[in-house]
């Protein structure tokens, strides 16, 4: 599975980047607001740390709005990513961009009739925002598995980015629901590696090899 860091912070990129798992970055208009940064000098430098996909995301409401900003977005680098809401002028936007060649991932995306929508017009991938959906009492993993059972039967290129993940529980389910990517933050990615019995686990190994005798040689 693909992962991706939901953020638009340069030192937790960077970070990542160091633990050799980044495959890709999402940004929004909200992470970007967050550093205080514009994007015309942020984004550059973020398509530069990350090699793989960087999403984007438009502003317009109108189909030629997005499509324009679309074009601008995808001449900062090659591995840009134009994220566009899943509105009906949102998709007549991404069936154009794609037809340019221009990919495109589509957010904001809250039913599985969204999705299929998407697909239809081109859309490289899908954001469901499980998240979001947990706390307004609906199971945001469905989601995805029915969306998963959509793509399939039709056979759609589209790759599904489990978004608005809370925890790594989400990571797990959007892996066993064959979701392609999951996108999270630098704390959740970072919860990743967690097991309190591992941390018990190596303490007790180094407190027993303290105990192992050593020859003059050898170093460790
Ligand atoms: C995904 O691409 C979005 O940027 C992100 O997951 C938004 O979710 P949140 O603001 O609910 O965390």
């Amino acid at each position: 599975m693909k992962l991706f860091l939901d953020t638009a912070d340069l030192d937790e990129i960077r970070e990542v980047a160091r633990w050799r798992i980044l495959d890709g970055v999402t940004t929004n208009p909200t992470h970007v607001s967050k550093t205080g940064l514009s994007p015309q000098k942020l984004y550059p430098e973020i398509c530069a740390i990350c090699q793989g996909p960087v999403s984007l995301e438009t502003v317009s409401l109108d189909a030629a709005g997005i499509v324009e900003e679309g074009r601008q977005l995808a001449k900062i680098a090659e591995n840009v990513v134009v994220k566009v809401p899943v509105m009906k002028e949102g998709l007549i936007a991404v069936k154009q961009l794609a037809t340019e060649g221009i990919r495109t991932n589509v957010t904001l995306n809250f039913s599985p009739l969204q999705a299929m929508l998407a697909a239809k017009c081109g859309a490289a991938y899908i954001s469901p925002f499980v998240g979001r959906l947990d706390a307004a009492g609906h199971y945001g993993m469905d989601l995805v598995r029915q969306i998963k059972t959509i793509y399939d039967n039709y056979e759609y290129p589209t790759e599904i980015i489990v978004a608005a993940v809370r925890h790594p529980v989400h990571v797990v389910e959007a892996a066993m629901a064959g979701a392609q990517i999951c996108t999270m933050s630098f704390d959740v990615m970072n919860q990743l590696y967690d097991h309190p019995l591992t941390d018990l686990g190596a303490e007790m190994f180094l407190e027993d090899w303290k105990k192992v005798p050593q020859d003059e040689a050898s170093s460790s």
